[in-house]
């Protein structure tokens, strides 16, 4: 969400913040020195109007904070008039800067939530028009096809040895095969999906598909420095469910949570995954992070189709993935985390007979 757009430039804030602060304090002379029956206080609304456009919610809410306090501080300073009609007026200012500065902070979070509609909007005229179909599948295949690539230079590095080492280039060649074939498969499930096929089910151990997972996307993940801890219930019963597209969902939350925590330096970044049976039947998966969590009030929108806060996302990695949840009988959904960060669980439904 980009709760910039609009705003003016950083210098032009500067400089405008300046002049606000200026006035602020001819207000403050104004109402002091003049009789109570001079109530320039209101004019503080003023300065609320115009900074609303320039600097954030919290920072707006301390300025009001100033203003009352410019209020109740000249009204002891002022000597000059009826007393009563002085608080009143002083009253009547106060109430009118609160009221300013509520109807401001509505506007403002009007205005942010109609851009991002409008980004929405366009962002699903763009996709619409170049075929869903397609959008999923290349936002589906993106990850193998990177791994493909990574594996291809790696497999040229060994070739180039002097001497070859065939045993690495081999073994890059095998990695190369294995996402070949995890995106064609990938490409058929979607197409699949989008026309409404049936997911192909079968028996299987989330832990093996979970590790399967974690081993493709360690070496990325470790690059950025986030450390994947796994604590997984070893007596799992299997599930019955498309492992191909299972395993489509938990690296499309891998992805989301190493890119909620891209921006740290300092920060611990770590990754745990989870697996546990949830009584009476279904096997429950949890993915937990120590980025920056959910944006206020985005929880609710996540999951929908080309939602995104990211400038280069599209928005589509959550709503395929609660497609493919609901499509195989299971339940998707997110928790905030309370130390921050954010978690994403889902469930799937047991085989036959391992009801628990
Ligand atoms: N682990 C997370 N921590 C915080 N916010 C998250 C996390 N995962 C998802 N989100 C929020 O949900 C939004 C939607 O996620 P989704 O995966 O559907 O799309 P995206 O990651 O933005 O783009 P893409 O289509 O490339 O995956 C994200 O833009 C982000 O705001
Ligand atoms: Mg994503």
């Amino acid at each position: 969400m980009k709760h910039d757009i609009g705003r003016p430039l950083r210098s032009h804030r500067v400089l405008s913040m300046a002049g606000l602060l200026v006035a602020m304090a001819v207000i403050f002379v104004a109402d002091t020195v003049t009789d109570y029956a001079v109530a320039a206080a209101g004019f503080y609304t003023a300065v609320i109007l115009v900074a609303a456009r320039l600097i954030s919610a919290r920072a707006l809410i301390l300025l009001a904070g100033l203003c009352i306090f410019l209020t109740i501080f000249s009204f002891a300073l002022t000597k000059f008039g009826s007393y009563q009609v002085g608080l009143i007026n002083s009253c009547i200012s106060i109430v009118a800067i609160a009221i300013t500065t509520y109807l401001a902070l509505k506007m403002n979070a009007a205005q942010a939530a109609a851009q991002q509609a409008q980004a929405q909007l366009l962002r699903i005229a763009r996709v619409t028009s170049l075929g869903e179909l397609s959008t999923s599948i290349a936002h589906e295949v993106n990850q193998p096809l990177a791994a493909i690539a990574t594996s291809g230079n790696a497999c040229q590095r060994w070739l180039d040895q002097q001497p070859p080492n065939l045993d690495k280039a081999k073994q890059a060649v095998e990695r190369i095969l294995g996402d070949a074939h995890r995106a064609s498969d990938i490409i058929a499930r979607v197409r699949g999906l989008t026309q409404g096929e049936q997911p192909h089910k079968s028996h299987f151990d989330l832990n093996q598909a979970i590790h399967e997972v974690v081993a493709i996307s360690r070496t990325d993940v470790e690059a950025q420095g986030i450390s994947i801890d796994l604590s997984l219930d070893e007596n799992l019963p299997q599930v019955l469910a498309d492992r191909v597209q299972i395993q489509q969902v938990i690296v499309n939350m891998v992805l989301n949570a190493s890119e909620a925590m891209a921006d740290y330096q300092d920060k611990k970044k770590e990754i745990r995954i989870q697996s546990a049976l949830s009584a009476p039947h279904t096997v429950q998966f949890s993915i937990i992070d120590s980025g920056g969590g959910f944006a206020a009030g985005s929880i609710a929108h996540i999951f929908d189709p080309f939602w995104t806060t990211k400038g280069t996302g599209i928005g589509l990695g959550l709503a395929i993935s609660r497609t493919i949840i609901e499509a195989n009988g299971g339940r998707i959904w997110a928790e905030e985390h309370t130390d921050g960060g954010a978690i994403f669980k889902f469930s799937l439904p047991l085989a036959e007979g391992n009801a628990a």
